[in-house]
């Protein structure tokens, strides 16, 4: 709050209304990523606030960065180089090809699933979940799910948009969730 950053943020971010449905005010991130400078302010206010964090009990640095498929995707790897942590996907179902476990979460209509690898992380260790957006907050407890049923620890959260409307983290496990923007 009060940092310029986070209003070049938001303006960036384009607001298409009734997209992919009538009613929904579709938040588009990929006008951040054209923007370069708004982009590269996203990178570095989670890498500020996340290389000194000493997230793991482990060694005396961040372990790991998590991202949620697919826009996780293009938020998290760039933060993972930075801060000098792996970089470990989430994936929709029947991705990945090696021993997976998964974890179902409800949508609006329905249910969707994340599958992690099982040899991506070790127990103890220390992570961050990194996605565009938190909405219901479904997709995010389940990533935490993931990560906990591998002996990890989520010590936070982070997405670059909250819908305040949502009360995301109140089923985030007892999670920190971090938020740059809302919708305006
Ligand atoms: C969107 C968004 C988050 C999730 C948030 O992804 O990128 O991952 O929804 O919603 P929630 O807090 O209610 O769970 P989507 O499911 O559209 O998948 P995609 O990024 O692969 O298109």
């Amino acid at each position: 709050k009060g940092d310029p950053r986070l209003e070049a943020i938001s303006a960036a971010i384009r607001v298409v209304p009734n997209f992919p449905k009538k009613g929904i005010m579709f938040q588009d991130i990929t006008t951040l990523l054209l923007d370069h400078k708004a982009f590269k302010h996203t990178i570095d206010i989670f890498v500020d606030r996340y290389k000194d964090m000493q997230i793991s009990v482990v060694a005396d640095d961040m372990q790991m960065i998590v991202g949620v498929e697919a826009r996780g995707f293009m938020f998290g790897p760039p933060i993972a180089l930075a801060i000098g942590a792996k970089f470990v996907p989430l994936r929709k179902p029947g991705k990945l090809p090696g021993k997976v476990i998964s974890e179902s979460y409800e949508l609006e209509y329905g249910h969707d699933r994340l599958e992690m690898h099982v040899d991506a992380v070790e127990p103890l260790e220390r992570v961050i979940i990194i996605d565009d957006l938190v909405a219901t907050g479904g997709t995010l407890s389940a990533a935490i799910s993931l990560m906990e049923s591998q002996g990890a620890e989520v010590v936070e959260c982070a997405c670059v948009i909250g819908l305040p409307e949502v009360k995301g983290q109140h089923k985030l496990k007892g999670k920190p969730l971090y938020v740059l923007v809302e919708p305006s």
